[in-house]
């Protein structure tokens, strides 16, 4: 196995006795945006923190650019982007930025250069003084996205990053996120938006905490006889999955 993959390996997990994940397979190479679709509900978010290493699979494993998780090696190489935002409230943006990347070991010019450089992908190079209880949600979104990448990590796992951004800027940010991948960073992301999965490389589909579809997109339509990313999921929910298709 590639030493710089994501790769889960015949995972569940268990909160009590209530089965969250089922056996999920799924390994993301440099390069590859994949995309974890599903509905509100359906484990997206328990598995992207198991491939994070903030919980822990109760069975099966989730291992991270060669060491398996949790590993804090390769925890310093994974740019986290958690569905609640954790900034601070009373802080500037830019106060943010600052104490996220001293925590990477960034400081001084480099990382005022890296924080310019990244508030402008996201437009927010003007909101950058502003304390962040000032931000909107979609606002608070995007610098989460910045505190994600600061550190140029090699594995992106971020958790609804474009929730409340509008369809401009998220076809920005989406272009930055192709460009990071073309880098050699492996990207895995969660939306349950259709068209934001149509511009990953490869969709996993999951409900009730199965994987009932892995493939790209036109894969995933070819096995399910769709002629959209919505079809093909309601027609894989009706039964098992599609020959080839997981
Ligand atoms: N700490 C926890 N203890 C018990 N159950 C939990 C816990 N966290 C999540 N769950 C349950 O696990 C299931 C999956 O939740 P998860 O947050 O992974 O879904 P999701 O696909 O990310 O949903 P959404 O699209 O709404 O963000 C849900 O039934 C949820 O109630
Ligand atoms: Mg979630």
């Amino acid at each position: 196995m590639n030493t710089e993959d994501l790769s889960l390996e015949d995972v569940d997990l268990f909160f009590g006795k209530k089965q969250i994940l089922r056996g999920i397979c799924l390994r993301v190479r440099p390069g590859e945006i994949c995309g974890l679709l599903g509905p509100s509900g359906c484990g997206k978010t328990t598995l992207v923190r198991i491939a994070a290493g903030i919980l822990r699979a109760s069975r099966g494993r989730a291992v991270v650019l060669g060491e398996s998780m949790p590993k804090l090696l390769a925890m310093a190489r994974i740019g986290y982007m958690a569905q609640g935002d954790a900034l601070y409230p009373a802080l500037s943006a830019e106060e943010n930025l600052q104490f996220f990347g001293s925590v990477y070991g960034l400081r001084g010019k480099a990382l005022r250069a890296r924080i310019a450089e990244l508030a402008e992908t996201v437009n927010l190079s003007e909101d950058m003084k502003k304390p962040v209880h000032l931000y909107s949600g979609g606002m608070k979104r995007r610098l989460s996205l910045i505190a994600a990448l600061l550190h140029k990590p090699s594995v992106l796992i971020l958790d609804e990053p474009t929730v409340g951004i509008d369809p401009l800027l998220r076809r920005g940010i989406w272009a930055h996120l192709r460009g990071v991948a073309q880098e050699g960073a492996v990207i895995l992301v969660t939306t349950h938006v259709m068209d934001e999965a149509e511009q990953c490389n490869r969709i996993a589909m999951l409900r009730d905490g199965a994987l009932l579809a892995l493939g790209t997109r036109d894969e995933i339509l070819s096995a399910a006889g769709a002629v959209g990313l919505e079809e093909a999921f309601v027609r894989f929910s009706g039964g098992a999955p599609e020959e080839g298709a997981v």
